[in-house]
């Protein structure tokens, strides 16, 4: 090719360059994390449109104590729109536990492991996830309604082998009681934010949580 034809191959700048290696390089970050990234709390930014409150990193962390105190070794694990303690538990137990992440929208990182789900389609799952599967069933609905509560305890009973960790609203307590035999605890979780609503955990087995503030 001579130099004059060479000349008219149209090249972009060094500063679009640049500009454009970085856009993808950001790219690759939002939806490539590494593999330690993808486990922290707050990867994914809140949407309140979603009702995406995440618990403060010491709350995330002592709900997964909490639940492999309850599971022992090797239990499958179901965290029901609860990332913040799937997160915990995959970044402090790589290996040591089944667990499963069942969400709505936004969490496709989690590849395998995540499980599409709407509350509003209770036994909506796929052939997989079988019945009476997990352990326990970690779980913390998107709504403070008595329907969000009542679809979202026909998935928990459905997964659960019994164990239910339930975090919702304090203004939940009696239907939580109904719904999952759940026992208001000691225990109050926290949000990285002030939220308006008091939250509380409720268990239908002997916890620690329940003798601790
Ligand atoms: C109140 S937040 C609980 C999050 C928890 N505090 C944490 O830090 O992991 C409710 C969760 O429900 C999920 N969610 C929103 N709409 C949903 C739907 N239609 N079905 C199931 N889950 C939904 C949200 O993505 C969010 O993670």
């Amino acid at each position: 090719m001579s130099d004059s034809e060479d000349d008219n191959i149209p090249r972009l700048s060094l500063h679009i360059l640049a500009a454009l290696q970085e856009f993808y390089a950001e790219q690759k970050q939002c939806t490539d994390p590494c593999e330690e990234e993808k486990y922290n709390i707050g990867i994914i930014d809140e949407n309140w449109q979603l009702s995406q409150f995440w618990y403060s990193h010491e709350t995330a962390l002592r709900l997964v104590q909490e639940t492999i105190a309850a599971t022992g070794e090797g239990g499958r694990i179901a965290c029901v729109s609860v990332p913040s303690v799937y997160q915990k538990l995959r970044a402090l137990h790589r290996q040591d536990f089944s667990v499963y992440i069942f969400e709505y929208y936004r969490f496709a990182m989690y590849g395998e492991e995540l499980i599409l789900y709407d509350y509003n389609h209770p036994l909506d799952l796929p052939e997989k996830i079988a019945a009476h599967s997990f352990y326990i069933v970690v779980a913390d609905p998107p709504y403070l309604s008595e329907e969000c509560l009542k679809k979202t305890s026909e998935t928990i009973q459905y997964l659960t082998q019994g164990k239910v960790l339930l975090c919702t609203g304090a203004t939940m307590e009696d239907q939580a009681a109904q719904l999952l035999g759940g026992k208001m605890c000691n225990f109050i979780p926290k949000h990285t934010r002030n939220l308006a609503n008091e939250f509380r955990c409720y268990v239908n087995y002997d916890s620690g949580l329940n003798s601790e503030s």
